[in-house]
Protein backbone atom coordinates (compact mmCIF):
# COMPACT_ATOMS: atom_id res chain seq x y z
CA UNK A 1 0.00 0.00 0.00
CA UNK A 2 1.48 3.40 -1.02
CA UNK A 3 2.06 5.92 2.27
CA UNK A 4 2.56 9.58 2.30
CA UNK A 5 4.45 9.71 5.74
CA UNK A 6 5.48 12.49 7.50
CA UNK A 7 9.03 12.19 9.58
CA UNK A 8 9.52 14.59 12.04
CA UNK A 9 12.73 15.61 13.11
CA UNK A 10 14.61 14.38 9.60
CA UNK A 11 17.05 16.42 9.65
CA UNK A 12 18.73 15.54 13.42
CA UNK A 13 20.90 12.81 13.82
CA UNK A 14 18.50 9.69 14.25
CA UNK A 15 15.89 11.30 11.97
CA UNK A 16 18.08 12.04 8.74
CA UNK A 17 19.38 8.05 9.10
CA UNK A 18 15.34 7.14 9.31
CA UNK A 19 14.47 9.23 6.39
CA UNK A 20 17.40 7.81 4.14
CA UNK A 21 16.43 4.00 5.09
CA UNK A 22 12.55 5.08 4.49
CA UNK A 23 13.24 6.98 1.19
CA UNK A 24 15.94 3.97 -0.08
CA UNK A 25 13.60 1.16 0.98
CA UNK A 26 10.22 2.33 -0.27
CA UNK A 27 10.68 3.95 -3.19
CA UNK A 28 6.33 3.58 -3.69
CA UNK A 29 6.00 5.62 -0.51
CA UNK A 30 6.06 9.66 -0.22
CA UNK A 31 8.15 10.34 2.61
CA UNK A 32 7.81 14.22 4.11
CA UNK A 33 10.50 15.14 6.31
CA UNK A 34 9.36 18.18 8.46
CA UNK A 35 11.67 19.78 10.41
CA UNK A 36 12.58 23.55 12.28
CA UNK A 37 15.89 23.45 11.33
CA UNK A 38 17.21 24.24 15.21
CA UNK A 39 21.02 24.23 15.53
CA UNK A 40 20.50 20.22 15.94
CA UNK A 41 19.22 19.93 12.46
CA UNK A 42 20.97 20.16 9.27
CA UNK A 43 20.00 19.24 5.84
CA UNK A 44 23.49 18.22 4.96
CA UNK A 45 22.89 15.32 6.44
CA UNK A 46 20.62 14.18 3.43
CA UNK A 47 22.73 15.26 0.69
CA UNK A 48 23.02 12.20 -0.99
CA UNK A 49 18.82 11.97 -0.78
CA UNK A 50 17.66 15.14 -1.25
CA UNK A 51 17.31 14.85 -4.83
CA UNK A 52 15.31 11.36 -4.81
CA UNK A 53 11.80 11.59 -6.36
CA UNK A 54 10.05 10.40 -3.33
CA UNK A 55 11.68 12.94 -0.93
CA UNK A 56 10.08 16.01 0.30
CA UNK A 57 10.94 18.88 2.64
CA UNK A 58 8.76 21.01 5.04
CA UNK A 59 11.20 23.72 7.01
CA UNK A 60 7.85 23.82 9.98
CA UNK A 61 7.94 23.60 13.44
CA UNK A 62 6.08 21.36 15.37
CA UNK A 63 4.56 24.35 17.39
CA UNK A 64 2.77 25.99 14.66
CA UNK A 65 -0.61 24.42 14.18
CA UNK A 66 -1.58 25.94 11.24
CA UNK A 67 1.81 24.85 9.14
CA UNK A 68 0.67 21.42 10.37
CA UNK A 69 -2.52 21.27 8.99
CA UNK A 70 -1.26 22.70 5.83
CA UNK A 71 1.90 20.34 5.95
CA UNK A 72 -1.23 17.48 6.20
CA UNK A 73 -3.42 18.39 3.87
CA UNK A 74 -0.86 19.30 1.18
CA UNK A 75 0.55 15.95 1.25
CA UNK A 76 -2.23 14.12 2.65
CA UNK A 77 -0.38 12.61 4.92
CA UNK A 78 -1.42 8.71 6.11
CA UNK A 79 1.63 7.69 9.09
CA UNK A 80 3.29 9.79 11.24
CA UNK A 81 6.88 9.11 12.06
CA UNK A 82 7.71 11.22 14.74
CA UNK A 83 11.22 12.10 16.25
CA UNK A 84 11.57 16.11 16.32
CA UNK A 85 12.50 16.88 19.56
CA UNK A 86 15.06 18.94 21.86
CA UNK A 87 17.52 16.05 23.10
CA UNK A 88 19.93 16.71 25.08
CA UNK A 89 19.96 16.53 28.81
CA UNK A 90 22.32 18.95 29.53
CA UNK A 91 20.46 22.13 27.60
CA UNK A 92 17.06 20.76 29.32
CA UNK A 93 18.96 21.46 32.69
CA UNK A 94 20.20 25.05 31.39
CA UNK A 95 16.60 25.89 29.42
CA UNK A 96 13.63 23.37 30.48
CA UNK A 97 11.25 25.18 28.64
CA UNK A 98 12.50 24.53 25.41
CA UNK A 99 11.93 20.85 26.10
CA UNK A 100 8.28 21.43 27.55
CA UNK A 101 7.59 23.33 24.32
CA UNK A 102 8.52 21.40 21.51
CA UNK A 103 8.36 17.87 23.07
CA UNK A 104 5.12 18.14 24.90
CA UNK A 105 2.97 20.75 23.20
CA UNK A 106 4.75 20.16 19.76
CA UNK A 107 3.51 16.75 19.78
CA UNK A 108 0.24 17.21 20.95
CA UNK A 109 -0.12 19.38 18.48
CA UNK A 110 1.02 16.89 15.97
CA UNK A 111 -1.54 14.73 17.47
CA UNK A 112 -4.34 16.79 17.48
CA UNK A 113 -3.74 17.52 13.64
CA UNK A 114 -3.28 13.86 12.87
CA UNK A 115 -6.80 13.40 15.22
CA UNK A 116 -8.36 15.94 12.86
CA UNK A 117 -6.78 15.07 9.82
CA UNK A 118 -7.80 10.96 9.96
CA UNK A 119 -10.91 11.26 11.71
CA UNK A 120 -13.18 9.52 8.73
CA UNK A 121 -11.25 6.48 8.97
CA UNK A 122 -8.64 6.15 11.48
CA UNK A 123 -7.99 2.41 10.53
CA UNK A 124 -5.10 2.57 7.95
CA UNK A 125 -2.80 4.58 10.15
CA UNK A 126 -0.39 5.17 12.17
CA UNK A 127 1.07 7.27 15.08
CA UNK A 128 5.00 5.89 15.92
CA UNK A 129 6.34 8.25 18.88
CA UNK A 130 9.94 7.71 19.03
CA UNK A 131 11.09 7.84 22.30
CA UNK A 132 13.77 7.12 25.11
CA UNK A 133 14.76 4.85 27.88
CA UNK A 134 15.26 7.69 29.98
CA UNK A 135 11.49 8.10 30.84
CA UNK A 136 12.36 5.18 33.15
CA UNK A 137 14.68 7.10 35.17
CA UNK A 138 17.99 5.16 36.35
CA UNK A 139 18.52 1.39 37.34
CA UNK A 140 21.08 0.49 40.09
CA UNK A 141 24.12 -1.95 39.49
CA UNK A 142 21.40 -4.66 38.80
CA UNK A 143 18.38 -5.16 36.16
CA UNK A 144 17.12 -3.83 32.94
CA UNK A 145 14.26 -1.30 31.69
CA UNK A 146 11.34 -3.73 30.38
CA UNK A 147 8.03 -2.65 28.91
CA UNK A 148 5.99 -2.28 31.45
CA UNK A 149 8.80 -0.73 34.04
CA UNK A 150 7.41 2.34 35.75
CA UNK A 151 8.03 5.86 34.23
CA UNK A 152 10.27 7.84 36.53
CA UNK A 153 12.03 10.39 34.80
CA UNK A 154 15.05 12.91 36.40
CA UNK A 155 15.70 15.39 33.85
CA UNK A 156 13.76 18.05 32.22
CA UNK A 157 14.67 16.34 29.09
CA UNK A 158 13.01 12.81 29.82
CA UNK A 159 10.12 14.81 32.04
CA UNK A 160 9.24 16.36 28.80
CA UNK A 161 9.60 12.75 26.36
CA UNK A 162 7.63 10.84 29.63
CA UNK A 163 4.63 13.24 29.16
CA UNK A 164 4.89 13.34 25.13
CA UNK A 165 4.33 9.52 25.96
CA UNK A 166 1.92 9.95 28.22
CA UNK A 167 -0.10 11.96 25.43
CA UNK A 168 0.24 9.73 22.86
CA UNK A 169 -1.15 7.20 24.85
CA UNK A 170 -4.28 9.28 26.01
CA UNK A 171 -5.23 10.70 22.38
CA UNK A 172 -5.04 6.72 21.53
CA UNK A 173 -6.95 5.69 24.62
CA UNK A 174 -9.67 8.79 24.13
CA UNK A 175 -9.78 9.32 20.43
CA UNK A 176 -8.69 5.97 18.92
CA UNK A 177 -5.36 7.58 17.35
CA UNK A 178 -3.43 4.21 16.54
CA UNK A 179 0.00 4.84 17.66
CA UNK A 180 3.05 2.30 18.80
CA UNK A 181 5.84 3.90 20.66
CA UNK A 182 9.53 2.89 20.84
CA UNK A 183 12.19 3.38 23.77
CA UNK A 184 15.40 3.20 22.46
CA UNK A 185 18.95 3.57 24.29
CA UNK A 186 22.09 5.29 23.48
CA UNK A 187 22.54 5.96 19.81
CA UNK A 188 25.93 6.57 18.24
CA UNK A 189 27.12 7.04 14.51
CA UNK A 190 27.53 9.37 12.19
CA UNK A 191 25.99 12.58 11.92
CA UNK A 192 25.57 12.92 15.88
CA UNK A 193 25.57 16.72 16.85
CA UNK A 194 29.07 16.97 18.95
CA UNK A 195 27.28 18.19 22.05
CA UNK A 196 26.80 14.29 23.34
CA UNK A 197 29.34 12.08 24.69
CA UNK A 198 31.26 10.33 21.94
CA UNK A 199 31.04 13.05 19.14
CA UNK A 200 32.17 15.77 21.58
CA UNK A 201 35.12 13.92 22.54
CA UNK A 202 35.88 12.49 19.16
CA UNK A 203 36.26 16.40 18.25
CA UNK A 204 38.00 17.12 21.44
CA UNK A 205 40.13 14.61 20.91
CA UNK A 206 41.12 15.56 17.38
CA UNK A 207 41.95 19.15 18.65
CA UNK A 208 43.17 18.19 21.67
CA UNK A 209 41.32 19.83 24.07
CA UNK A 210 40.23 18.07 27.76
CA UNK A 211 37.60 15.78 27.61
CA UNK A 212 34.83 17.04 30.77
CA UNK A 213 34.10 12.86 32.29
CA UNK A 214 31.26 13.87 34.51
CA UNK A 215 31.68 13.28 37.95
CA UNK A 216 33.66 10.10 38.88
CA UNK A 217 32.79 8.13 34.93
CA UNK A 218 31.07 5.50 36.78
CA UNK A 219 27.75 5.85 34.88
CA UNK A 220 26.70 3.10 32.54
CA UNK A 221 24.97 3.26 29.01
CA UNK A 222 23.90 1.15 26.79
CA UNK A 223 25.06 2.03 23.42
CA UNK A 224 23.14 1.17 19.93
CA UNK A 225 24.64 2.13 16.32
CA UNK A 226 22.33 4.43 15.10
CA UNK A 227 21.42 2.65 11.79
CA UNK A 228 20.42 -0.20 14.07
CA UNK A 229 17.86 2.15 15.65
CA UNK A 230 16.54 2.83 12.53
CA UNK A 231 15.97 -0.81 11.45
CA UNK A 232 13.98 -0.95 14.48
CA UNK A 233 11.83 1.99 13.80
CA UNK A 234 11.06 0.84 10.14
CA UNK A 235 9.91 -3.21 11.47
CA UNK A 236 7.95 -1.50 14.83
CA UNK A 237 6.25 1.22 11.99
CA UNK A 238 5.41 -1.46 9.57
CA UNK A 239 4.40 -4.46 11.99
CA UNK A 240 3.80 -3.33 15.83
CA UNK A 241 0.74 -3.71 17.75
CA UNK A 242 -1.57 -0.77 18.12
CA UNK A 243 -1.03 0.69 21.78
CA UNK A 244 1.95 -0.98 22.31
CA UNK A 245 5.90 0.04 23.75
CA UNK A 246 8.83 -1.56 21.72
CA UNK A 247 12.49 -1.14 24.10
CA UNK A 248 15.14 -0.87 21.77
CA UNK A 249 18.89 -1.45 22.81
CA UNK A 250 22.29 -2.71 22.03
CA UNK A 251 22.99 -5.22 24.59
CA UNK A 252 25.72 -3.27 25.15
CA UNK A 253 26.43 -1.67 28.33
CA UNK A 254 29.67 0.32 29.24
CA UNK A 255 31.09 2.81 31.90
CA UNK A 256 31.48 6.36 30.97
CA UNK A 257 35.48 6.02 31.98
CA UNK A 258 35.68 2.47 29.93
CA UNK A 259 34.25 3.58 26.82
CA UNK A 260 36.27 7.01 27.04
CA UNK A 261 39.18 4.87 27.44
CA UNK A 262 38.48 3.18 24.36
CA UNK A 263 38.01 5.89 22.01
CA UNK A 264 40.97 7.39 23.27
CA UNK A 265 43.17 3.71 22.16
CA UNK A 266 40.89 3.99 19.27
CA UNK A 267 41.70 7.56 17.77
CA UNK A 268 45.11 7.10 18.88
CA UNK A 269 45.97 3.97 16.57
CA UNK A 270 43.86 5.53 13.61
CA UNK A 271 45.64 9.70 14.07
CA UNK A 272 48.92 7.80 14.54
CA UNK A 273 49.79 9.41 18.10
CA UNK A 274 51.47 8.54 20.72
CA UNK A 275 49.89 5.43 22.71
CA UNK A 276 48.16 7.37 25.57
CA UNK A 277 48.21 10.40 24.55
CA UNK A 278 44.64 11.19 23.84
CA UNK A 279 44.30 9.61 27.73
CA UNK A 280 45.95 12.40 29.46
CA UNK A 281 43.10 14.86 28.23
CA UNK A 282 41.00 13.20 30.36
CA UNK A 283 39.77 15.62 32.59
CA UNK A 284 36.72 14.89 35.70
CA UNK A 285 34.60 17.35 36.32
CA UNK A 286 31.29 18.67 38.28
CA UNK A 287 28.66 15.79 37.86
CA UNK A 288 25.61 16.67 35.76
CA UNK A 289 22.88 17.02 38.42
CA UNK A 290 20.07 14.21 38.96
CA UNK A 291 22.87 12.52 36.25
CA UNK A 292 21.03 8.72 35.88
CA UNK A 293 23.50 6.49 37.18
CA UNK A 294 22.76 3.13 34.21
CA UNK A 295 20.79 2.37 31.74
CA UNK A 296 20.28 -0.81 30.14
CA UNK A 297 17.32 -2.22 28.27
CA UNK A 298 15.88 -5.53 27.97
CA UNK A 299 15.14 -5.68 24.36
CA UNK A 300 13.74 -9.32 24.28
CA UNK A 301 9.98 -8.16 23.51
CA UNK A 302 11.26 -6.53 19.53
CA UNK A 303 13.33 -9.42 19.87
CA UNK A 304 11.21 -12.32 19.91
CA UNK A 305 7.79 -10.85 18.20
CA UNK A 306 9.32 -9.13 15.64
CA UNK A 307 12.72 -10.78 15.57
CA UNK A 308 15.06 -7.24 15.42
CA UNK A 309 18.38 -7.60 16.98
CA UNK A 310 21.79 -5.53 16.39
CA UNK A 311 23.75 -6.00 13.71
CA UNK A 312 26.73 -3.77 14.36
CA UNK A 313 28.87 -4.33 16.88
CA UNK A 314 30.41 -2.21 19.16
CA UNK A 315 33.90 -2.86 17.95
CA UNK A 316 32.49 -2.18 14.22
CA UNK A 317 30.38 0.74 15.19
CA UNK A 318 33.17 2.87 16.97
CA UNK A 319 35.64 2.57 14.02
CA UNK A 320 33.31 3.39 11.54
CA UNK A 321 31.84 6.53 13.62
CA UNK A 322 35.28 7.57 13.98
CA UNK A 323 36.49 6.87 10.55
CA UNK A 324 33.14 9.21 9.82
CA UNK A 325 33.87 12.17 11.73
CA UNK A 326 37.61 12.35 10.74
CA UNK A 327 36.31 11.83 6.99
CA UNK A 328 34.10 14.90 7.31
CA UNK A 329 36.28 17.08 8.90
CA UNK A 330 33.94 19.69 6.87
CA UNK A 331 30.73 19.13 8.64
CA UNK A 332 32.21 19.12 12.05
CA UNK A 333 33.61 22.29 11.59
CA UNK A 334 30.47 23.80 10.55
CA UNK A 335 28.50 22.52 13.23
CA UNK A 336 31.16 23.65 15.80
CA UNK A 337 31.19 27.38 14.60
CA UNK A 338 29.20 30.23 15.86
CA UNK A 339 26.28 29.22 18.74
CA UNK A 340 28.09 26.23 19.33
CA UNK A 341 31.50 27.97 20.98
CA UNK A 342 28.53 30.02 23.04
CA UNK A 343 27.00 26.49 24.44
CA UNK A 344 30.18 24.86 25.15
CA UNK A 345 31.60 28.00 27.07
CA UNK A 346 28.20 28.01 29.00
CA UNK A 347 28.48 24.66 29.84
CA UNK A 348 32.14 23.22 30.71
CA UNK A 349 33.84 26.56 31.42
CA UNK A 350 34.18 27.07 35.58
CA UNK A 351 32.68 23.52 35.03
P1 LIG B 1 18.60 15.67 17.44
O1 LIG B 1 18.65 16.72 18.50
O2 LIG B 1 19.85 15.28 16.74
O3 LIG B 1 17.55 16.10 16.32
C1 LIG B 1 16.31 16.68 16.61
C2 LIG B 1 15.72 17.22 15.33
O4 LIG B 1 14.44 17.78 15.64
C3 LIG B 1 16.54 18.33 14.68
O5 LIG B 1 16.62 18.14 13.29
C4 LIG B 1 15.77 19.60 15.00
O6 LIG B 1 15.92 20.63 14.03
C5 LIG B 1 14.34 19.07 15.04
N1 LIG B 1 13.48 19.90 15.87
C6 LIG B 1 13.71 20.33 17.14
N2 LIG B 1 12.70 21.10 17.58
C7 LIG B 1 11.78 21.14 16.56
C8 LIG B 1 10.52 21.76 16.42
N3 LIG B 1 9.99 22.51 17.39
N4 LIG B 1 9.85 21.57 15.25
C9 LIG B 1 10.37 20.82 14.25
N5 LIG B 1 11.58 20.24 14.34
C10 LIG B 1 12.28 20.39 15.48
O7 LIG B 1 17.90 14.43 18.14
P2 LIG B 1 18.20 12.88 17.97
O8 LIG B 1 19.29 12.48 18.88
O9 LIG B 1 18.27 12.56 16.54
O10 LIG B 1 16.84 12.28 18.59
C11 LIG B 1 15.68 12.13 17.77
C12 LIG B 1 14.57 11.56 18.62
O11 LIG B 1 14.95 10.31 19.17
C13 LIG B 1 14.18 12.44 19.82
O12 LIG B 1 12.79 12.39 19.97
C14 LIG B 1 14.88 11.77 20.99
O13 LIG B 1 14.17 12.02 22.20
C15 LIG B 1 14.82 10.31 20.58
N6 LIG B 1 15.90 9.47 21.10
C16 LIG B 1 17.21 9.83 20.97
C17 LIG B 1 18.21 8.96 21.41
C18 LIG B 1 19.67 9.30 21.26
O14 LIG B 1 20.53 8.57 21.77
N7 LIG B 1 20.05 10.38 20.56
C19 LIG B 1 17.86 7.74 21.99
C20 LIG B 1 16.51 7.42 22.13
C21 LIG B 1 15.53 8.27 21.65
O1 LIG C 1 19.30 6.94 26.64
C1 LIG C 1 18.83 7.63 25.52
C2 LIG C 1 19.27 9.07 25.60
O2 LIG C 1 20.66 9.10 25.38
C3 LIG C 1 18.53 9.96 24.61
O3 LIG C 1 17.17 10.00 24.94
C4 LIG C 1 19.11 11.38 24.65
O4 LIG C 1 18.50 12.16 23.64
C5 LIG C 1 20.60 11.30 24.39
O5 LIG C 1 21.16 12.59 24.50
C6 LIG C 1 21.27 10.36 25.39
O6 LIG C 1 21.26 10.91 26.74
P1 LIG C 1 22.54 10.84 27.70
O7 LIG C 1 22.44 11.89 28.71
O8 LIG C 1 22.77 9.45 28.17
O9 LIG C 1 23.71 11.15 26.59
P2 LIG C 1 25.00 12.08 26.65
O10 LIG C 1 25.78 11.80 25.41
O11 LIG C 1 24.67 13.49 26.96
O12 LIG C 1 25.80 11.50 27.90
C7 LIG C 1 26.21 10.14 27.96
C8 LIG C 1 26.93 9.92 29.28
O13 LIG C 1 28.16 10.66 29.27
C9 LIG C 1 26.15 10.45 30.48
O14 LIG C 1 26.38 9.60 31.59
C10 LIG C 1 26.77 11.82 30.76
C11 LIG C 1 28.22 11.63 30.33
N1 LIG C 1 28.90 12.85 29.79
C12 LIG C 1 28.28 13.52 28.77
C13 LIG C 1 28.86 14.65 28.25
C14 LIG C 1 28.18 15.42 27.13
C15 LIG C 1 30.12 13.23 30.28
O15 LIG C 1 30.70 12.60 31.19
N2 LIG C 1 30.70 14.36 29.75
C16 LIG C 1 30.12 15.10 28.77
O16 LIG C 1 30.71 16.13 28.34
Amino acid sequence: MNKNILITGGAGFIGSHVVRLMVNKYPQYKIINLDALTYAGNLENLKDIESAPNYNFEHVNILELDMLINVFEQHDITDVIHLAAESHVDRSILSPMDFIYTNIVGTINLLTVAKNYWSTDLNNHRFHHVSTDEVYGTLGAEGFFTESTAYAPNSPYSASKASSDHFVRAYGETFHIPYVITNCSNNYGPNHFPEKLIPLFINNIIHKKPLPVYGKGENTRDWLYVIDHARAIDLVFHEGNNGEHYNVGGFNEWKNIDLVKLLCKLMDEKLQRTAGESEKLITYVKDRPGHDLRYAIDASKINKELGWEPTVTFEEGLSATIDWYLQNEEWLNHVTSGAYQNYYTEQYDNR
